[in-house]
């Protein structure tokens, strides 16, 4: 049997070598490295896809978060909530302002924040929520905008995991006052190494990250305040914008293939299989299903050739680093039971049927 591996992403380059290399050499022979017309017209595309008036390219998804955050003016005495069960950079990038996660747990049927808990963990000091739109999953947004609303609170999207994703036909990073996307290359949009980008429709938002990102200066050589080092390269920029010509297409391929996994694996007994909610037009970063025994079955799986993954083993508030925020086990179980049960299969555009026959073959193989 052939080794199946969680994504390929030398089949997807396969498929645009052409197109790629020609954009590439183009920016190799410019002369022009860092910034230039590679990287603001990547920013119109990437604006007028999702929506927006103003999109500021960045070095990565988790720069995208605090830049986003240090534009709102986010820092010490300041809370923040998100969500548990999401990779580390989002709590980082908060942590690193100087303010405070504040964890709310998930809803274990989408695997994104439980709106209905959002409300009771709003305090006096809470500046922003940063919903994630986990594995493709949008959020239900009028739910959340209309409590951030109320609450006059900044809503900071993490679309890392979703770009191309809407909410009653609205893209993210488009519904709440910031979007902020990450291009490293798994991503449904991803770049040939590290990238990201804030997204707006606030001009007032969009100077100020432009700003920060580019250490603090609107005006060369001078500082207003401390900012950072983060910008996209012109080769990813331009690698960028070939691929956001496909990624509807590749989104698309995606949902094919989280049909069929639903349709093969619905007969077999105990799992959770991941659905897509009204409303929101998911596009499968991950394919994810809850499964108890993952571990042995992870394992059983690896040795027939199907390589799965775990996203993610430890939920953040029970992270060693985020001890001094003195949460307990089963403060939050929903994101505990995901830690100890989510399997994330195969899943990329170009993965084939019978592939896809393979990894279900092998699942029942494990499961009997
Ligand atoms: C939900 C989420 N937020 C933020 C990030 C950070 O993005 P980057 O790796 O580009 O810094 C990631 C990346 O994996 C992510 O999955």
């Amino acid at each position: 049997m052939n080794k199946i591996p969680p994504v390929d992403l030398a089949r997807q380059y396969r498929s645009i070598s052409e197109e790629t290399e020609i954009a590439v050499l183009k920016i190799l022979s410019s002369g022009y490295y860092v910034g230039g017309a590679a990287v603001t017209d990547f920013e119109k595309d990437f604006a007028d896809y999702t929506g927006v008036n103003h999109c500021i390219a960045c070095n990565s998804g988790t720069d995208a978060l605090y830049l986003a955050l240090r534009a709102l003016n986010i820092g010490t005495g300041d809370e923040v909530i998100t969500s548990p069960f999401t990779f580390i950079a989002t709590a980082e990038a908060v942590t690193m302002t100087g303010a405070k996660p504040v964890f709310v747990d998930i809803d274990l049927d989408t695997f994104n924040l439980d709106l209905t808990q959002v409300k009771n963990a709003i305090t006096p000091n809470t500046k922003a929520i940063i919903p994630v739109h986990l594995f493709g999953q949008p959020v239900n947004m009028t739910q959340l905008m209309e409590i951030a609303i109320a609450h006059k609170i900044y809503v900071i999207e993490d679309c890392a995991q979703a770009t191309g994703a809407s909410w009653n036909g609205q893209k993210v990073g488009s519904i709440g006052h910031i979007g902020c996307f990450s291009f490293f290359p798994t991503k449904n949009l991803g770049a040939c190494g590290d990238g990201g980008a804030v997204t707006t429709n606030d001009s007032e938002i969009a100077s100020q990250v432009k700003m920060l990102r580019e250490h603090g200066s609107s005006v060369r050589y001078r500082h207003d305040v401390m900012g950072i080092n983060s910008r996209l390269d012109a080769l990813q920029a331009a690698i960028l914008q070939v691929k956001l010509r496909y990624l509807d297409q590749w989104n698309q391929q995606r949902q094919a293939v989280a049909n069929r996994y639903q349709e093969l694996l619905s007969p077999l007994p105990n799992l959770k299989l991941p659905q897509a909610i009204l409303g929101g037009h998911h596009v499968w970063n991950q394919y994810t299903i809850m499964i108890s025994h993952r571990d042995e079955v992870r394992e059983k799986l690896q040795q027939m050739g199907v390589i799965s993954m775990v996203y993610y083993p430890i939920p953040l508030q029970l992270q060693p680093v985020y001890q001094d925020l003195g949460y307990q086990i089963g403060q939050l179980p929903n994101s505990e039971q995901a830690s100890y049960e989510v399997l994330s299969l195969p899943m990329f555009p170009d993965l084939t049927i019978e592939e896809q026959q393979q990894v279900v073959y092998c699942l029942k193989d494990c499961l009997s």
